[in-house]
């Protein structure tokens, strides 16, 4: 009697724990464009010097006039993508203190308006908690008030991502995926020794298949619902990564840009994975992490053409139609023929739209040392510049 009990039990709780998700076959059970297995391989088999390298910034929480003008220098206008497009970036904007004039403004320039709650409140454990109706009003909600107050259409805010990167396990993609959003990115995948883990965004259709960092993780099967996880940066040889750029703490200019260089370096030589890097603009309120930013844009740009900074929704248009670089010009997904510039003032009246108060010079023993920058691994600057 007694061992029937206790198998009973075991089988009940096998049933209940042990959700088989199954696995994913790239081309087998799980097919471009609704699905993507994710992990190492890119989509479409493509040999990496036939994949565009992109670079995705995301930044984090309120819209603030001081913050709009960080995001107008490093994104200023003349900063274009290899196909002669505005290079571009993710915001995920929650509702407190932000100025929704200037939202709308980012939208209009091309850059993607993705949701990040109405309260962002304290503590995390409200997130891992939230039932589905305080949830359904931070996601839901948000994308509302971002719609009515920036006028951003409701079909073009489809991301979304967890304050404090706390998921809150199926509760939340349920709710994503019944409200029709594209993508979630509060995973975060944790590697050892702080190694960046390089890895392509997946579709949830064989659900979440890597360890859960921080929990609760979904257990369930989202077909067609994108996860892009947050992923680690890595720092040079200290061994400690970052998930967030913010917890990285560098102490100079060449130190900030040595994180984005290294970072580039190794993606941009190895299987050019998809590149992200997550931050909150307050970051960018020490000045040498900003102007190692500005060096760094300036410099991808001036000697890439096949370094691409866009959006996380142009990232998944990509990833659903893996175009190789010989045909990228084409690609309509990365086109912005759409973007109609509103007139900008010109506010140090010397036709730099007030750009110039960053410093736009090269390191100048790089630039004549080398039409090769990726022979160092290691950029050090001199005092010398040249005006770009
Ligand atoms: C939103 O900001 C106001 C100040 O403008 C503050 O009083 C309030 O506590 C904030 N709300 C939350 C949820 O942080
Ligand atoms: C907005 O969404 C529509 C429909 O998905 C799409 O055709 C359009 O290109 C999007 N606009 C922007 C600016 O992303
Ligand atoms: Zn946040």
């Amino acid at each position: 009697m007694w061992i029937y009990f206790i198998l009973l039990i075991v089988q009940l709780f096998h049933f209940g724990c042990g959700v088989k998700l199954g696995t994913c076959y790239q081309d087998g059970n799980c097919r471009l464009p609704s699905c993507f297995c994710g992990g190492k391989s890119a989509p479409g088999n493509l040999e990496p010097s036939e994949i565009p390298q992109m670079i995705m910034f995301s930044f984090d929480d309120a819209v603030t006039g001081e913050i709009y003008e960080m995001y107008e220098k490093l994104f200023s206008r003349g900063r274009l993508n290899p196909n002669g497009c505005p290079i571009t970036m993710t915001t995920f904007v929650s509702h407190n203190f932000t100025d929704y004039k200037l939202v709308r403004s980012l939208f209009r320039k091309g850059h993607e308006i993705a949701v990040h709650s109405v309260t962002h409140r304290t503590p995390t454990t409200f997130w891992k908690q939230a039932s589905y109706n305080q949830l359904q009003y931070e996601i839901v909600e948000q994308r509302s008030i971002i719609a009515e107050n920036a006028g951003v259409p409701v079909r073009n805010i489809t991301g979304w991502r967890s304050p404090f990167l706390q998921p809150s396990g199926d509760i939340q993609f349920t709710l994503l995926q019944e409200n029709g959003f594209e993508y979630d990115s509060t995973l975060t995948i944790a590697t050892e020794k702080g190694f960046s883990a390089k890895r392509w965004p997946n579709t949830m259709d064989f659900g979440w298949q890597l360890d859960c960092n921080v929990l609760p993780c979904p257990f369930g099967k989202y077909p067609g619902m994108w996860e892009v996880p947050v992923q680690m940066l890595e720092v040079g040889d200290s061994g400690n990564g970052c998930l967030y750029a913010d917890s990285c703490r560098p102490a100079t200019m060449e130190e900030a840009f040595q994180l984005f260089w290294v970072n580039f370096h190794n993606h941009y030589t190895g299987s050019r994975s998809p590149l992200f890097f997550t931050m909150h603009p307050s970051w960018l309120r020490e000045e040498h992490n900003m102007k190692a930013l500005n060096y760094f844009f300036l410099t991808i740009l001036h000697y890439y053409h096949d370094v691409y900074f866009v959006t996380y929704q142009q990232h998944l248009a990509w990833i659903k139609n893996p175009t190789p670089l010989s045909d990228i010009l084409r690609f309509a997904p990365w086109k912005c023929d759409h973007l109609r510039y509103e007139p900008e003032t010109d506010k140090d009246g010397n036709g730099h739209n007030g750009v110039s108060s960053i410093s736009n010079c090269f390191p100048y023993l790089f630039l004549v040392l080398s039409t090769f920058p990726l022979f160092y691994t290691k950029i050090f600057f001199d005092k010398y510049c040249l005006l770009y």
